[in-house]
């Protein structure tokens, strides 16, 4: 039997990256995982969100996976030191793009949307401090957007004033780049988008982390296998009822 790719988050964050890695790698079989007893993770103290994690890819071990990608910025920066040393299969973990968006604004600012987790954790604050320009950089969190992506609330006039207000606390003529330092946003990208002024550009880490899967993978399954690969989903160590397969299924083949 094929090994599969697992790629785990704290909810549906994470469905955003598993859409793509499904379009790039047709004959991977995949598994879901979102700990969907446990989310959020972005408002909860580090050891918790790491003994979850802890216990999630415990469970993913033992399916037989062949790598493992954390598709979720907090559970990154909570626990993927530790996870490494434990587990010899390659684990891929989940940074926002704070690198692409330096270039691309230039002399402007670059302002972080993530959880709280992540804003305060010490992995993007030395992200950002060997990239040594601290000065353009404003992180801010964001994690009422994590209870709207799980509530399945993509567009509401709620959804939307949260960010319209977010967005009015900076002074958006001074940025040229936004980041999406949380799987959750991308869900929100064409919300964001339109409170923008032009020029300014939304960066997620979903490509970068694709790309080191790829590079990571021994790749000749896909040439000798042209079979289609399948998806197994899990909620927190669980087989998901009908009801939310058919619904994060719906969102992995959704058109972006
Ligand atoms: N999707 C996760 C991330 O990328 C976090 C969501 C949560 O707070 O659970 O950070």
């Amino acid at each position: 039997m094929k090994k599969s790719i697992a790629v785990f988050d704290s909810g549906i964050g994470g469905i955003t990256f598993l859409r793509d890695a499904v379009r790039a790698l047709p004959t991977e079989n995949f598994i879901y995982y979102a700990d969907t007893d446990h989310v959020p993770y972005g408002t909860k103290p580090d050891d918790e969100v790491r003994r979850f994690v802890g216990e999630a890819v415990a469970f993913l071990q033992q399916q037989g996976i062949k790598a493992l990608v954390i598709a979720c910025n907090a559970a990154t920066s909570a626990a993927v030191a530790e996870l490494r040393k434990r587990y010899s299969f390659p684990i891929l973990g989940m940074e926002p793009a704070v690198k692409p968006a330096l270039a691309y604004a230039g002399h402007r600012k670059v302002l972080v949307f993530s959880t709280s987790l992540t804003a305060r954790g010490h992995k993007l604050k030395s992200l950002i401090c060997r990239l040594e320009r601290e000065h353009q950089i404003v992180t801010m969190p964001f994690d009422e957007l994590v209870a709207t992506a799980e509530a399945f609330d993509f567009d509401s006039p709620a959804v939307r004033g949260l960010i319209r207000e977010k967005l009015a606390c900076v002074d958006l003529k001074t940025f040229g780049a936004v980041v999406l330092g949380c799987t959750h946003f991308i869900y929100y990208r064409p919300l964001i988008e339109e409170g923008l002024l032009e020029g300014i550009r939304v960066f997620d880490g979903n490509f970068g982390t694709l790309k080191n899967l790829i590079r990571t993978l021994p790749g000749q399954d896909a040439d000798r296998t042209p079979d289609r690969g399948n998806i197994t989903f899990y909620s927190s160590g669980r087989v998901p009822d009908d009801a939310l397969i058919a619904k994060l299924t719906k969102l992995v083949i959704a058109q972006q």
